[in-house]
């Protein structure tokens, strides 16, 4: 028997504004594990709605998503705990803490999770690191720039090992070596850690170097490996 998909979406519907606007019109998608996918598209056309779906964020008006074969939307289960155990998120507009470091920005994601507080802060550290953050690590968020607060944002996502990464144009406001650096770094965890990633993005190079590329336009899928 197969494995099932890490995850999945069938016939997935998603309105807004009492149905006026219908940001995803039956989306079916299976993404096996280990997988990177790019969702690419025009600006409106649903990639974060997309996104947010398949992170459970947004809870679709029809259809079911499934995670490694199962409904997170059937009763019982705990969806804070997937968020938490099962998610990395990227976001597009970073949803840092400003008044917070860079460090303890990266920190709140072990909250709860790492009891030791002097290891909570060597791992953030190690991120930051690798991202090439550990000068500005006890800048406040509010004062960084915008790639900075994308590479805490990315450090965040990683630090808590989740198996399925999830990111909303992760190099959008970076200049291209950062970009590069930082997607190298995202490929690289996904590849070396077997983890899915599932990533928005308008840059070509971007979305050429994941496995699978998916156009949506006004809600829907228009091909795949096209773009
Ligand atoms: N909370 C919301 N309330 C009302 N409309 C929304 C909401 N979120 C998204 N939309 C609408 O749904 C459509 C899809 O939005 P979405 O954010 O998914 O687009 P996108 O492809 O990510 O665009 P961009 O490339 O500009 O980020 C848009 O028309 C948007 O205005
Ligand atoms: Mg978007």
């Amino acid at each position: 028997m197969s494995e099932a998909a890490h995850l999945e979406l069938r016939a997935v519907a998603k309105s807004y504004e009492g149905g006026r606007v219908r940001a995803l019109r039956g989306i079916d998608l299976a993404i096996a594990r280990g997988e990177s996918v790019a969702i690419v598209g025009p600006s409106g056309s649903g990639k974060s709605t997309l996104l947010a779906v398949l992170g459970t964020l947004e809870r679709p008006d029809e259809g079911e998503v499934l995670l490694a074969g199962r409904s997170v939307w059937s009763r019982g289960r705990d969806l804070a705990a997937v968020r938490a155990l099962e998610l990395g998120f990227v976001f597009q507009l970073y949803n840092l803490v400003p008044v917070l470091s860079a460090r303890e920005n990266v920190e709140l994601a072990l909250q709860g999770r790492v009891a030791s507080r002097a290891e909570r802060r060597r791992r953030a550290l190690a991120w930051l690191e690798r991202l090439g953050l550990l000068p500005r690590a006890e800048a406040r968020a509010s004062v960084l720039s915008g790639g900075e607060r994308q590479r805490v944002a990315l450090a965040r996502a990683l630090v808590n090992d989740p198996p399925l990464l999830l990111a909303d144009e992760p190099t959008g406001a970076l200049d291209r070596a950062s970009g590069e650096l930082l997607l190298a770094e995202l490929r690289r965890t996904a590849r070396e850690h077997g983890k899915t990633l599932v990533l928005v993005t308008h840059d070509p190079a971007v979305a050429a170097a994941c496995d699978r590329r998916l156009r949506l336009v006004d809600g829907a899928f228009v091909g795949e490996n096209e773009a």
